[in-house]
């Protein structure tokens, strides 16, 4: 048997991806393998969002090479794939085959066209009609938690970004079978699912007819009531993009105890002018208006939030909107990013005025100020009661335990084994900035 070491880069689609790689394999007569060194082909599925995610497959590939001591097939797969197709060829000698990110339900097949020989093989073309979303449970990343897409690609075209090149257009998942989906696996054991997609409150399905039995200002918030009736035990869903974030959202928390207290709501900036320059279809003072709503749900909404610093044309003084937008928001977390230019998005040629070690010097400050944001929040956790859903033993120690909150904290705890992939109270005891530490009561 063929094993396969498949090692994935950026976000959850990705992640989600390999997971339908893998079961798509491994049905395929393949055996997945985590260990490189002894693998008969190695595959990377690869991340174009930032300039350091792209060079990492670089390095990988280079790695392998080196030291595997074998000579396994080596192949590309997903954004950086997409984007570059055969120039990949002349970027490293170490690569075998190229596949897009819509092509991956036919990695058996490329597998199988180098292994008969063939040189230089790409396939960049479109998903089939029939792909099979499904994945099949050893391939999951966690036995409770799973990854339900419920659109893909993205239509949004901010400047700084890649993804509607690297992703293609929005396509929006059936509801029917998003729903049977959560279904099965709810049969299936898994206690959380994650609706995901680049911007899931675009989800616009062609054929809604199965949401029409669901109340809902918009699809994806009727979308959200029909998943809620499945009775899975948590439910929550990423990315939310700020201009489609429809109060109708959080009222469909509000109603349903599973779908969890925690909202990804990426802001970028927090000044208009850049805002503007980003194209991103809000403005700060609209933000606030969502922002506004999340907080005044009466269940404590945990938020958070994606953030550039150095965008071309970012002045200091429109840096200085970006602190005190995170004041006002007030983000459970936010993951901050320096500006990396992407050749092909509109912003990589307008000139880049920032430099390096300012973009450093904002990213630290925005970074400091968040984390003493977060230290007060989590510190407000404390003596607080929890409900955390087990998803792991410490590697270190198999006495500690840890999982999520429903607001999307991770939590470690003491416990035993009896109770992975369970739901426990944990009275919170201790904060630090990204974890909280409690004991089962
Ligand atoms: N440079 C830096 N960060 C970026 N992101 C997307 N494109 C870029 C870029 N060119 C960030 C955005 C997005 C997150 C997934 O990655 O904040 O929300
Ligand atoms: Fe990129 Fe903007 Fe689309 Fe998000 S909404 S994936 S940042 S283009």
């Amino acid at each position: 048997m063929k094993k396969v070491y498949l090692e994935t880069f950026g976000c959850q689609m990705n992640v989600s991806d390999s997971e339908r790689i893998a079961s798509v394999l491994a049905s395929d007569g393949f055996e997945m393998t985590q260990n490189e060194n002894i693998a008969d082909v190695v595959l990377f599925n690869t991340c174009s969002v930032r300039e350091k995610a792209e060079h990492k497959l670089y390095t990988r590939i280079g790695q392998i090479r080196k030291f595997a001591g074998r000579n396994p097939v080596v192949g590309v797969l997903g954004c950086v794939a997409q984007l570059e197709g055969e120039t990949l060829f002349k970027k490293s000698d170490g690569i075998d085959f190229v596949l897009g990110t819509q092509a991956v339900g036919r990695i058996s097949e490329a597998i199988g066209n180098v292994f008969e020989g063939q040189k230089g093989y790409v396939d960049l073309e479109k998903r089939e009609e029939n792909y099979d979303w499904s994945v099949t449970e050893n391939q999951r990343h966690s036995p409770y938690v799973a990854f339900v897409p419920i659109i893909e690609g993205c239509n949004k075209f901010c400047t700084y970004c890649i993804v509607p090149f690297s992703r293609g257009r929005e396509k929006s998942l059936p509801a029917a079978d998003i729903i049977r989906h959560v279904i099965k696996l709810r049969q299936q054991g898994i206690k959380e699912v994650h609706l995901i997609g680049q911007n899931v409150n675009s989800y616009r399905p062609t054929n809604d007819s199965t949401l029409e039995k669901s109340r809902g200002a918009t699809a994806f918030s009727k979308l959200l009531r029909a998943v809620a009736q499945t009775g899975m035990e948590r439910i929550k869903f990423t990315t939310s993009f700020p201009r489609d974030f429809h109060p109708d959202i959080v009222e469909a928390i509000n109603e349903n105890e599973n779908l969890c207290n925690w909202v990804h709501l990426p802001v970028q900036s927090g000044s208009n002018e850049v805002l503007r320059a980003m194209r991103r279809g809000h403005n700060i003072e609209s933000y606030f208006k969502k922002i506004d709503t999340i907080k005044n749900s009466p269940r404590r909404l945990s938020l958070t939030t994606d953030i550039i610093v150095g965008f071309p044309g970012e002045t200091y003084k429109n840096f200085q909107d970006t602190l005190k937008m995170i004041e006002y928001c007030r983000f459970d977390s936010s993951y901050i990013f320096k500006y990396s230019p992407r050749p092909g998005t509109p912003a990589f040629d307008i000139v880049d005025n920032v430099s390096p070690s300012e973009k450093k010097e904002r990213f630290m400050e925005l970074d400091g100020l968040q984390k003493l944001i977060q230290q007060e929040i989590f510190k407000s956790y404390i003596n607080r009661t929890i409900k955390v859903l087990v998803e792991k033993a410490s590697v270190k120690d198999d006495t500690q335990f840890s999982g999520h909150s429903t607001c999307q904290k991770v939590v470690n705890f003491k416990g035993s084994s009896e109770l992975l992939g369970k739901i426990v109270d944990i009275k919170i005891t201790e904060a630090k900035v990204n974890t909280l530490f409690g004991s089962v009561i």
